[in-house]
């Protein structure tokens, strides 16, 4: 084992677009988790200065929108250019939310509908946490339509063969 000295780690995340505001400012996020499961609560980490911080402060509400390869070039873009002067409106295709003001993208393999909670502030990153009021999934989406990556120079990748079911051990290692 080598000791790793950089302070982002090389394991995959899924890569999310988070969307906040009538108006959608989308942009891109791999600090991402979930952290509860009834309800499901999501964190995502993000920078103070983040034009998506303040709308998420504004309207107390947010969407976190899954990426599939078809969207990794926009969600590549969205996660370039600030809300602050740039309209990236027009780079995905939007359906409106059911419990949230906050918009949805139309074709994500999933989208969550989440409501702020709290926030935990750090050095240089906000954990906000949200409750997931509504989740929607694509017909058909199955694991390799996620995009995940690290922040890092290691780039994006599509998730993977799968090795196991969950539990198949059954105790015995
Ligand atoms: C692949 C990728 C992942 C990113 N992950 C994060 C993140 O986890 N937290 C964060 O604050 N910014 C992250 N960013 C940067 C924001 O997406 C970027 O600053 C964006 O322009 C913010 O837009 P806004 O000012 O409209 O909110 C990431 C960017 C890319 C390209």
């Amino acid at each position: 084992m080598i000791e790793w000295l950089r302070p982002q780690y090389p394991a995959p995340y899924p890569l999310v677009v988070v969307v906040s505001g009538r108006k959608p400012n989308p942009s891109t996020y791999i600090f991402f988790g979930q952290f509860n499961e009834h309800p499901p609560v999501v964190g995502i980490g993000i920078k103070e200065k983040r034009h998506t911080y303040r709308m998420i402060k504004e309207t107390g509400d947010f969407s976190v929108n899954f990426v599939d390869p078809p969207m990794l070039r926009r969600a590549d873009a969205a996660g370039l250019l600030s809300g602050r002067r740039h309209d990236k409106s027009d780079l995905f295709r939007w359906e409106p939310s059911s419990t949230i003001n906050s918009p949805r993208i139309a074709d994500a393999p999933l989208s969550l509908e989440v409501v702020y909670l709290e926030e935990v502030k750090f050095t240089d990153h906000i954990l906000i946490l949200g409750e997931v009021r509504k989740a929607w999934a694509r017909e058909g989406a199955t694991p390799e339509d996620f995009v995940v990556s690290s922040y890092s120079s290691m780039g994006y990748f599509s998730v993977g063969k799968k090795l196991e079911r969950w539990g198949f051990s059954g105790g015995k290692p």
